[in-house]
């Protein structure tokens, strides 16, 4: 890709009844790199350059739900399975969506090492995507999550959370630590800093004995490492007559407080039918 291909070339995207603006460069195909407001179909994320001929195409497209298995359901909220290398078509589409919205200078169009995991809500009118999150099926590092996103219309209503906690869950499953890729993005970053945090002081508020930071880890599927950076950043690690402890400030229980008081949506680990994909 040239440079000059690198600049942010579409403005905005119509999806469902949402019209946002673009973030960064996304490789949709040449001729539609200087319209104003690319239209993408809801169901099966393939794109148009004007309301006519998505209106056409919604005639006719057949999808009710994400191309794969529905994995989980509670509420309004489901999440669907889908493998890359089964549904290539699906998956690039959604890969240049969510590119609209990640910096990385990588992103993977090479969809077939990767299971994608899409959150929607149901209502009367149909399925809605609301964010996905990737995973690759073989991760040397045991990366749970390769690329996280929150549709922009859908932000900031702790549905960021939503799709890390069931990354984590499906983690637990597989009895394993978890860790997201790296570099995340400062968005990320700072969902993952909150939601960590979030876990852990909920966690130790509710453990009378002990707890070791492994055993955060073991009940968590954190890995050590964001276990003890997320210690480190609330300043709770200290040290008394030789022995170590995890203490929880103040401020960091008001603050655990007020994330509480917000009462986001939590996943339901009964409502997760999944075997790890072998
Ligand atoms: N400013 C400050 N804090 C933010 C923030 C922002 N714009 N967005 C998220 N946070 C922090 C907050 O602490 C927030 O909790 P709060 O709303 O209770 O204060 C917490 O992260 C989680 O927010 P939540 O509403 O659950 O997340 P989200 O649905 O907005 O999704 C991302 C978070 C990262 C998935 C979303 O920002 C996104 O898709 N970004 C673009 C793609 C990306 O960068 N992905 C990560 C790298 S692969
Ligand atoms: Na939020």
């Amino acid at each position: 890709v040239s440079e000059v291909a690198r600049v942010k070339n579409l403005n905005k995207i119509q999806m469902g009844d949402a019209l946002v603006s673009t973030w960064y460069f996304s490789a949709y195909p040449a001729e539609y790199a200087h319209i104003d407001v690319l239209y993408i179909c809801e169901l099966c994320l393939s794109y148009y350059p004007s309301p006519f001929t998505l209106k056409r195409h919604r005639s006719k497209c057949a999808l009710q739900h994400p191309p794969g298995n529905e994995i989980y359901r509670h509420e309004e909220i489901s999440f669907f399975e889908i493998d890359g290398r089964k549904q290539r078509t699906w998956c690039r589409n959604l890969c240049l969506l969510s590119k609209c919205f990640l910096d990385h200078k990588t992103l993977y169009y090479d969809v077939d090492p990767f299971l994608y995991y899409c959150m929607v809500k149901r209502d009367d009118k149909g399925c809605h995507l609301l964010g996905y999150f990737s995973k690759e099926k073989d991760s040397a590092e045991n990366y749970n999550v390769a690329c996280i996103l929150t549709l922009p219309q859908h932000q900031r209503h702790g549905y960021g959370k939503l799709l890390i906690e069931f990354s984590y869950e499906l983690s637990k499953i597989e009895k394993k630590l978890g860790s997201p890729e790296k570099p995340l993005s400062d968005l990320g970053l700072l969902s993952y800093r909150a939601y960590w945090a979030e876990i852990i002081v909920d966690l130790l508020l509710n453990t009378e004995e002990d707890i070791s930071i492994e055993e955060i880890a073991q009940k968590t599927a954190f890995t050590h490492a964001d276990v003890l950076h997320t210690c480190m950043a609330l300043n709770m690690l200290k040290q008394y007559q030789g022995k170590h402890y995890l203490v929880l400030s103040d401020a960091v229980i008001a603050k655990h407080a007020k994330t509480a008081k917000k009462n986001r949506k939590r996943i339901n680990p009964a409502k997760l039918v999944w075997t790890p994909p072998s």
